[in-house]
C-alpha cells in the first residue's frame, strides 16, 4: 500500500501573517488520516517558521528547491543541509518553473537529487511534457528521458527508494487546464513501468503524484486512478477551503 501524499507548492506567495492563518486552519481541519501524508512547501525564508508552526501536526514542511552544491561560495543558494537544519523533510526538485525560468537542466537536477538524498531529504522529482511535445506525440519519450536523466547519479543510492515522482504536464500548470484522469493515469503507468526496469518492488512502492491545476472539483476523479498517489497543488493550495477539500480525497 502506497501512502498518499498531498503537497502544497506555495511558489513565491505568502507572508508571515498569511502563512500562520492558512496553517492554523489546515492544522485544525485536515482529515486525521494516518494513512496519508501532507506537505507544504513555502519560500525558503519561511521554511523555519512554517516548520515550527507545523510541529506536532501531521503536515511536513519542504523546500521548493535546493542548491546542487554542498556549501561555500554560492551566493543566494540554499543547501540540503540547511533545509534539514530548519526542519524540512522534503524538497521539490526540477519543477517546470525552475527548468524553464531558471535554466535548470537534467544534469543540474540529477545533482540536486544526489544532494537531497545524501542529507536524508526526500526529493519530489518533478517532470512533464509541454504542450508542443504533447501535440507532437512525444509525451512518453520526454517523461522517460527526464526520469532516467534525473536518476542517473543516484540509481544505486540507498535512499532513492523514498523519492517521490510528480508528473506535472507543463500545459496544465497554472492554466486551469487539467489532464483528464485517463491522460494522467496513462503517464503515471508509463513512469511506474519505467521504474520497474530498475526494480519491480520499487515500482510498486514509489509514489507518483500529479500536479497541474488540481482543484477541489477534479481531485477525486484523478485520485481514483490506480497509479495516482496524490497531488502537487499550486494555486489551490493557497486557499484553505480549496486545499482542504483536495486533501479530503484520501479519506
Ligand atoms: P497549479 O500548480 O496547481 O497552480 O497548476 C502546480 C505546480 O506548479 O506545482
Amino acid at each position: 500500500m502506497r501512502k498518499p501524499l498531498i503537497a502544497a507548492n506555495w511558489k513565491m506567495n505568502g507572508d508571515k501573517s498569511f502563512n500562520k492563518k492558512l496553517l492554523t486552519e489546515l492544522i485544525q481541519k485536515l482529515p486525521t488520516v494516518s494513512s496519508a501524508e501532507f506537505l507544504v512547501c513555502p519560500p525558503f525564508v519561511y521554511c523555519e517558521s512554517v516548520a515550527e508552526l507545523l510541529q506536532n501536526s501531521q503536515i511536513y514542511c519542504g523546500g521548493q528547491n535546493l542548491s546542487e552544491f554542498n556549501s561555500g561560495a554560492y551566493t543566494g543558494d540554499v543547501s540540503a543541509e540547511m533545509l534539514i537544519d530548519v526542519g524540512c523533510r522534503y524538497v521539490l526538485i526540477g519543477h517546470s518553473e525552475r527548468r524553464s525560468l531558471f535554466g535548470e537542466n537534467n544534469d543540474i537536477i540529477s545533482r540536486k537529487i544526489l544532494r537531497a538524498l545524501n542529507q536524508n531529504l526526500i526529493p519530489v522529482i518533478c517532470l512533464g511534457e509541454n504542450l508542443e511535445q504533447r501535440q507532437q506525440g512525444l509525451t512518453e519519450k520526454i517523461v522517460i528521458s527526464q526520469l532516467n536523466d534525473a536518476l542517473h547519479l543516484t540509481e544505486n543510492h540507498p535512499m532513492l527508494h523514498d523519492a517521490v515522482l510528480a508528473y506535472e504536464p507543463v500545459w496544465a500548470i497554472g492554466t486551469g487546464l487539467t489532464a483528464t484522469p485517463e491522460q494522467a493515469q496513462e503517464v503515471h503507468a508509463i513512469l511506474r513501468a519505467e521504474i520497474a526496469k530498475y526494480d519491480r518492488n520499487w515500482a510498486q512502492k514509489i509514489r507518483i503524484i500529479y500536479g497541474g491545476s488540481v482543484k477541489a472539483n477534479n481531485a477525486q476523479g484523478l485520485f481514483n486512478m490506480p497509479d495516482i498517489d496524490g497531488f502537487l497543488v499550486g494555486g489551490a493550495s493557497l486557499v484553505a477551503e480549496e486545499f482542504l477539500s483536495i486533501c479530503k480525497v484520501v479519506e
